[in-house]
């Protein structure tokens, strides 16, 4: 079975061919125009995506060298994210089903990220804790299988690539700063200063990221940065930004694996490309710890299209989504609300 799927929440448009769940092709196309604003700017990334949606679509399509008439479902993105970009890939993909009388399968693009571990050689095998972190979003999820899960805990304000974006910026970095701390970091000291990590009440595996940010802000102002500004002090500053963030991720998704019993941690988006993250991550023994390629890490369609394609062939078992399962566990089990 071929599923064609398209990406365009944010400022990636992609699309990808897969036969079942293999990846015969994923191009991605990421604007670079925003960097100039410090942001994504929408009009901006909307105007681009209906710019390259043909032509990234029919790469997809020949690259994975079959026909349009071979595609049998087609997903796309429905959301979250930017309501113009996700029109323009939704509307273009509903098209395409319309005219070819092809199924088309909506997808959920947190769920999409969730289960992008499943693209590599290495699967993760359920149940595992999913720690989605991106620049749109954080949630550490409990998951069964396939959109079985309970979410355990999520950010109450920003999300952790947004805070590494927006110190990013403070330090005059280009944007999206993430990986650039995440370089000028590795020649940093993560002992230079201590920026501390909001508690959050109520619930321990929910995270704030917006407090660290400011925290960031009134150091940089102390210490007068922009005065005395050099490479060395960008990198220690990096460092120990960088390194509260990974040690509250690693924490609270640690926690959750330890309490619920579980043996298999995935982590996707766009910070699991983070090089400080994988290592403490993968530096603990008795865990299957899984990490995405780095093109299945940001932004694609092939994680789209995976979903889409297990979305498509579960639902065909009628009882699949109806399962009571996973709540009566949740509840029964791990006195969980399902939320
Ligand atoms: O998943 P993604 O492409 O888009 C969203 O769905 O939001 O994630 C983009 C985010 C950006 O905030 C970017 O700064 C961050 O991922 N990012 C990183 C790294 N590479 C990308 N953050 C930390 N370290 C990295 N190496
Ligand atoms: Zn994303």
């Amino acid at each position: 079975m071929f599923t064609l799927a398209i990406e365009t929440s944010c400022d990636e448009t992609s699309a990808a061919v897969l036969k079942d769940n293999e990846v015969c092709s994923n191009i991605i196309s990421s604007q670079i125009s925003h960097s100039r604003y410090g942001g994504v700017v929408p009009e901006v990334s909307s105007r681009e995506h209906l710019r390259n949606i043909i032509t990234i679509t029919h790469e997809s399509i020949k690259s994975a060298k079959i026909n349009l008439n071979d595609i049998d479902i087609i997903a796309a993105t429905y959301g979250p994210g930017l309501v113009g970009s996700l029109l323009i890939g939704l509307n273009f993909a509903k098209s395409i089903s319309l005219i070819g009388n092809i199924p088309f399968i909506p997808v959920n693009h947190i769920s999409a990220h969730l289960y992008s571990n499943l693209l590599g050689d290495q699967k993760p095998e359920f149940p595992f804790i999913g720690l989605v972190v991106s620049g749109g979003h954080t949630l550490l999820i409990l998951v069964e299988d396939f959109f079985k899960h309970i979410i355990l805990g999520r950010t109450i304000d920003d999300a952790a690539g947004e805070a590494f974006d927006k110190v990013a910026k403070l330090l005059g970095l280009d944007y999206p700063g993430g990986a650039l701390i995440d370089r000028l970091a590795l020649e940093g000291n993560n002992e230079f200063h201590k920026f501390p990590i909001s508690r959050v009440k109520g619930n321990k595996y929910n995270f704030s990221f917006s407090g660290i940010k400011t925290s960031v802000l009134y150091f940089l102002r102390k210490i007068e940065f922009e005065k005395n500004k050099n490479e060395q002090l960008t990198r220690d500053i990096s460092a120990s930004f960088q390194d509260s963030i990974v040690r509250d991720l690693f924490n609270k998704t640690f926690a959750a694996a330890e309490d619920f019993k579980i043996r298999n941690i995935s982590v996707s988006g766009g910070v699991s490309a983070n090089s400080n993250l994988r290592n403490k991550f993968k530096s603990v023994s008795g865990y299957n710890i899984y990490f995405p390629k780095p093109e299945f890490a940001t932004d694609n369609a092939a994680m789209i299209g995976l979903t889409g394609y297990y979305l498509y062939t579960l639902s065909k078992n009628k009882n699949y989504f109806e399962s009571e399962s996973l709540k009566q566990t949740a509840r029964a089990k791990f006195n969980y609300e399902m939320f």
